[in-house]
Order: structure tokens, then C-alpha cells, then sequence
């Protein structure tokens, strides 16, 4: 085999998150901190409906779980292939693939904590060509830390606060916040559904994937009775460490606490306005000074929950990650890249201050090509 350059400066960074949209895939450049290209990529139906069923108990789960970690390997590989079309780029010029995985379980703390993310990296090394480093949140879970969220250091990598208070919102299936404090101490935690419960109550009630642009939710009037109820979850008053996903957000949590009486439109703006909340409420805590947040993943296309957390936010500008350069649904796959530089290069790629392990870790496993 030939042998492979050692100062490779691009990275294949692939992300598929709780929202279960599939994988987006950017092809980004280290040495200027740019992505060059992106990909997304639905999962094909099946294999989203058998990775939502895996997010909670059930029979023959080796088995399946398995299967499952095989079909994520070959769908990123397709979207590795499509990468390289898209920019041109031969598979020997990329340094190595961050490749996320699906996460069926996210259970860190104590003893017995872990965190699970389907992907069979032997197979996406395979059929890539190229060295994949995945499972890069485990090693934060065996050091005592919550294993996420992982992005807050490469949010204060690409991201320039000016000076001030700022911070980074990830509007995922789950909302994550990045605190970038002006004096250099980066902060960082889940903050709850972001688009999870929203896109499960528009699947069962619609028939559709997601509510664009909050319109749906806008059809509604928020139930100030079922925001309480649903803000009452103590998750939300957790000081940070903290991290949270499917595992404690999916429509059973939501079905238990809904007061009778309501349509399902009011449902729906009151999931949105929670979203809003959740996030609002943390920052006031955790970030009173913030002047700026900068908001990516798919959330920040929703107008009417930019809208609101805005409204929650006076004197805080909230802006869209692609008005700084990074549009909104390449920053996570770009930190998985990212995560990936620093496996290559040897350094630590989490922060002890955000995910409470006991100390900066390389972080990941690597499967050469
Ligand atoms: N135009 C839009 N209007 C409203 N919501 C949107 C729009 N476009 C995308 N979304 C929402 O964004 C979600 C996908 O966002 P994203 O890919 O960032 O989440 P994710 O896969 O959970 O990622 P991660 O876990 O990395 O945060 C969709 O499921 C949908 O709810
Ligand atoms: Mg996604």
C-alpha cells in the first residue's frame, strides 16, 4: 500500500444526530477551518425506523443492534463517496473520518455508565479507504464525564465572540449550549428537546417529518398549564455537567404529562415554546452577560423558534451560525472533523469544565484504512 502523507490537513467530519434526519457530511479543511463540502443524507426509511425502535428496549437487540451499525457504516460510506465527488478530492487526501454514529443509548455517570452509538467502523474503514475514527464519546464517559457535549471546543475554535459573552446554540433533536465567556472559559451543556418532541408530535398528528418553520406550532396557542407541567422536569434545574437525549425526552415522557382538553396544534406551540425555554432559562442562569448567540442545526431554520427565543432574549443577539460563516447544518459534522484532527494530532478533544471527566482526554478509536 502506498504510503499515506502525514500532513493531511482535511478531515471528513459525519454527523447524525437525535433528530434521526439522517447524516450530514462535510469535507473540512483544518488549516483554515472551512468547509469545503457537504452532504446530507436521509437514512433510508428502514434503518430510521429500526434506529428509533433501538432507542428503547426491546427483543434480539445484539442482533439487531448490529445489523443496524452495519447499514449506518454503509450509508456514511455513501456519503463519504459523495463527499469526494462533490469536492473533488481523492480519498488519499483525506486525513481521516470523525464519524459520529447513531446513538441508541446515552446513559453516563457512576459506575455503570455509557454511551452508545451504532456504527460499524471497521466496515465504513473498509469501504472508505480511509481511517475512520469513531466512538469518541466513550473515553469522556470512563474518565466520569457526561461524554457530551463534545462540540463547545471546537465552538470556541471557529467561532470569534468579539469580546463579549457569547453563545453557541445547537438546535438539534436536542438543544445544546456553548458558553464562550469573554475572559476565556468555555462552558457547556444539554439544555433539553430542541426538536425531538416537536417532530414526533407532527409524525403522529401529520403524517410529516417535521413542522417547517414552526408553522404548525404557530396554528396553536401555547397551554401556560402544560409548559409548567413540562418544565417541572428536573433535568431542567440540573446544574451542568449535563447531558440528555431520547433516553428521557420521546413522546411517552410527553403523553404522561399532557393536561386533557388540549388540540394537538397547542401541543405543538407549547412543545416550540419549550424548546424556547429551555434554552432562554439556561442561558439567564448559566450566561446572564451573554450579548450574542450564534444558533445552528436544523432548529435555526425555524423561524417562529428564532422568533421566540429572541422574544425570551432581550438584548441578546441571536443570529444564525451562516451569517458567521458556517451555515447551520455543517457546524456538528464540521466538530466531528474537528474531534477527529485532534485524535490524529494527539491532543485532547474534550474539556473537563463542560463534560465533568476527570481530566482532558483523547478521545476516540481509530480503525485505519
Ligand atoms: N425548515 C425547518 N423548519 C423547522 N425545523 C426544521 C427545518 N429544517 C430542519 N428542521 C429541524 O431540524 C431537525 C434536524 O436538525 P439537525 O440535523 O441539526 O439535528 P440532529 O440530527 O438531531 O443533530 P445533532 O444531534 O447533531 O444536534 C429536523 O428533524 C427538523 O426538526
Ligand atoms: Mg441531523
Amino acid at each position: 500500500m502506498a504510503s499515506r502523507p502525514t500532513d493531511l490537513s482535511l478531515y471528513v467530519g459525519l454527523m447524525s444526530g437525535t433528530s434521526l434526519d439522517g447524516t450530514d457530511g462535510v469535507v473540512f479543511d483544518a488549516a483554515s477551518l472551512a468547509v469545503i463540502g457537504h452532504v446530507h443524507a436521509p437514512f433510508p426509511a428502514a434503518l430510521r425506523e429500526e434506529l428509533l425502535a433501538l432507542n428503547t428496549p426491546g427483543p434480539n437487540e445484539l442482533h439487531r443492534a448490529a445489523l443496524a451499525a452495519n447499514a449506518v457504516a454503509r450509508s456514511y460510506a455513501d456519503v463519504v463517496a459523495q463527499l469526494l465527488e462533490a469536492t473533488g478530492r481523492r480519498r488519499d487526501e483525506i486525513a481521516a473520518i470523525g464519524a459520529h454514529g447513531q446513538t441508541v443509548r446515552h446513559q453516563p455517570g457512576g459506575f455503570e455508565g455509557y454511551t452508545s452509538q451504532l456504527l460499524n467502523g471497521a466496515l465504513l474503514a473498509e469501504q472508505s479507504g480511509i481511517d475512520v475514527v469513531c466512538d469518541l464519546r466513550s473515553r469522556d464517559v470512563a474518565a466520569g464525564g457526561q461524554g457530551a457535549p463534545l462540540v463547545p471546543a471546537f465552538h470556541r475554535a471557529v467561532f470569534s465572540t468579539e469580546g463579549q459573552d457569547a453563545a453557541v446554540l445547537n438546535l438539534g433533536g436536542i438543544s445544546n449550549l456553548s458558553l464562550l465567556f469573554a475572559d476565556g472559559r468555555t462552558g457547556g451543556f444539554d439544555c433539553g428537546p430542541a426538536n425531538c418532541l416537536m417532530d414526533g408530535w407532527i409524525a403522529r398528528h401529520q403524517g410529516r417529518a417535521y413542522d417547517a418553520d414552526g408553522a404548525w406550532a404557530a396554528t396553536g396557542r401555547v397551554s401556560p398549564a402544560l409548559l409548567a407541567t413540562l418544565l417541572a422536569e428536573p433535568f431542567f434545574a440540573l446544574a451542568p455537567p449535563k447531558s440528555t437525549g431520547r433516553d428521557l425526552f420521546h413522546l411517552g415522557w410527553l403523553q404522561t404529562r399532557l393536561v386533557p382538553g388540549l388540540a394537538p396544534q397547542d401541543v405543538q406551540a407549547t412543545l416550540l415554546e419549550l424548546s424556547a425555554r429551555c434554552v432562554a432559562d439556561a442561558l439567564h442562569t448559566h450566561m446572564p452577560g451573554a450579548r450574542q448567540v450564534i444558533a445552528c442545526g436544523g432548529g435555526a431554520l425555524n423561524g417562529r423558534l428564532m422568533q421566540r427565543l429572541s422574544d425570551l432574549l432581550p438584548g441578546v443577539a441571536v443570529q444564525s451560525s451562516a451569517a458567521r460563516g458556517l451555515p447551520v447544518d455543517q457546524v456538528e459534522a464540521a466538530a466531528f472533523a474537528w474531534l477527529a484532527q485532534c485524535f490524529k494530532e494527539k491532543r485532547p478533544g474534550n474539556l473537563p469544565a463542560v463534560t465533568g471527566a476527570a481530566g482532558l482526554r483523547r478521545l476516540g478509536c481509530l480503525y485505519p484504512a
